[in-house]
């Protein structure tokens, strides 16, 4: 089991089998709107996935612009959560087709923020793509296009995803089970 910063990391999607489901979710976007399209990838826990999904796209023969948003969620309690942009695209999504691109659909919170703020910017469609969906913490009437994997209910870090800003650089997505060595 791989040890890191003294944790155990119980891989759950190895690199290999990230590599696969990339390759088809390529496949299937090949068959969407692709005309002129966006990909916008949220940070900063899809980093890596984008990364990875964007050259695949290129192996199947489409040629993205590539942008980056900063979206952060505010309220953690019960009440008013909301989401923020920390930082925003540069560019006019006026009649562009879109493909948002982000590590987990947890809540639908984030994506569905981005999705209607998009369309309201005047996107012509806008698509979803996620590595991983947690269908079971769902608050909003939202659905990701394209999903890497359905993921059960636990907290999980690598692949760009951390934990306190830990594990973003593993190249696997695992759980933090213990801590290595007895430590505590
Ligand atoms: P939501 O869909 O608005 O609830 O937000 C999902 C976001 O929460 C993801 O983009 C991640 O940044 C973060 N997140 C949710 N679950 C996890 C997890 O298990 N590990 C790391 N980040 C997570
Ligand atoms: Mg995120």
């Amino acid at each position: 089991m791989p040890v890191v910063r003294g944790k155990i990391i119980e891989p759950l999607y190895s690199a290999e089998a990230i590599a696969e489901r990339n390759r088809s979710i390529a496949a299937e976007i090949a068959k969407g709107p692709t005309k002129d399209l966006l990909v916008i990838a949220i940070l900063k826990g899809s980093f890596i996935f984008a990364a990875d999904l964007i050259r695949a796209l290129h192996d199947v023969g489409l040629a993205p612009e590539v942008e980056f948003i900063t979206l952060s969620s505010y309220g953690a309690g019960t009440v008013s959560q909301g989401v923020r942009i920390v930082k925003d695209i540069d560019s006019d999504v006026k009649d562009r087709d879109v493909l948002l691109i982000d590590d987990i659909l947890e809540s639908g919170r984030t994506l569905l923020f981005a999705k209607q703020m998009l369309y309201e910017r005047g996107a012509r469609n806008v698509s979803i793509a996620v590595l991983l969906d947690k269908s079971v913490k769902r608050k909003e009437e939202l659905e990701a296009d394209y999903v890497g994997f359905e993921c059960p209910d636990y907290f999980v870090v690598g692949y760009g995803m951390d934990v306190a800003y830990a594990f973003r650089e593993l190249p696997f997505v695992g759980v933090v089970t213990g801590d290595a060595l007895g430590e505590s």
